[in-house]
């Protein structure tokens, strides 16, 4: 079964096994990933620690895929430069992080990268009010940032169905993304409420049989959904 062609799929590198990243990576790619989702931690916006451009890179030479970068960071502004020069197609950053969004998010227009702002759980969509004109993507998070392999909230798809409304009302033209706990039974919950891009670690890069096996069945799982319904 082939997935709604409005869903796409994002898998995260964070699950991944990073002594054999080429290789998930391409696994993704072979088996339908739309683009690749980089999750980079700095220890102090969320309590954990991951990774630099020099991964976003890398993950740019061994596929050719876009690459997405979620930048879970205070000072985004500081990483937006050598993220764009890694390679980096999108970029994504946090309302909370940020005291200058409407500054960054014109910095990485000028960079050439598309643009994406991100919510956390506990906060409100009328935080996106004033940045929605600059964006292409629209990041929800569907857990609290920090960690790989937690929990969905469905206390979040209230934020993803008014975001829904927003979008359409504007005519469309903006990605609603979700990420944390999506697998093949959340992400149609997910699709329903109005998200077209759905990222994924555990469930794609820790599946049994691997990343292509975990990716077939999250996009079966959204098989003739339209998100925009
Ligand atoms: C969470 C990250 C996610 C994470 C998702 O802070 O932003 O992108 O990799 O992992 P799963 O799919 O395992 O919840
Ligand atoms: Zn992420």
């Amino acid at each position: 079964m082939m997935a709604h062609p409005g869903i796409k799929f994002a898998p995260s590198i964070l699950a991944a096994d990073f002594a054999r990243l080429g290789d998930e990576v391409q696994a993704a790619e072979a088996a339908g990933a739309d683009r690749i989702h980089v999750d980079v931690m700095d220890g102090h916006f969320v309590p954990n620690l991951s990774m630099g451009p020099a991964i976003a890179q890398a993950v740019k030479r061994a596929c050719k895929l876009p690459i997405e970068t979620h930048l879970m960071v205070t000072n985004a502004d500081r990483f937006i430069e050598p993220f764009a020069k890694a390679g980096s197609d999108t970029l994504i950053v946090h309302v909370e992080s940020d005291f200058h969004l409407d500054r960054t998010l014109r910095e990485i227009r000028s960079l050439g990268c598309k643009v994406g702002v991100c919510i956390n759980p506990a906060t409100p969509v009328w935080t996106l009010e004033e940045v929605i004109p600059l964006v292409d993507l629209i990041l929800v998070m569907t857990v609290n940032p920090g960690f790989g392999g937690q929990k969905y909230l469905q206390s979040t798809e209230g934020k993803i169905r008014s975001l829904r409304r927003l979008v359409d009302q504007r005519g469309g033209g903006i990605e609603i993304e979700v990420d944390g706990g999506i697998d093949h039974l959340t992400a149609p919950r997910a699709a329903v409420a109005g998200a077209d891009v759905m990222v994924a670690g555990t469930s794609v890069f820790g599946a049994p049989g691997g990343a292509a096996n975990g990716l077939r069945r999250l996009i079966d799982s959204v098989a003739g959904i339209s998100p925009s319904a």
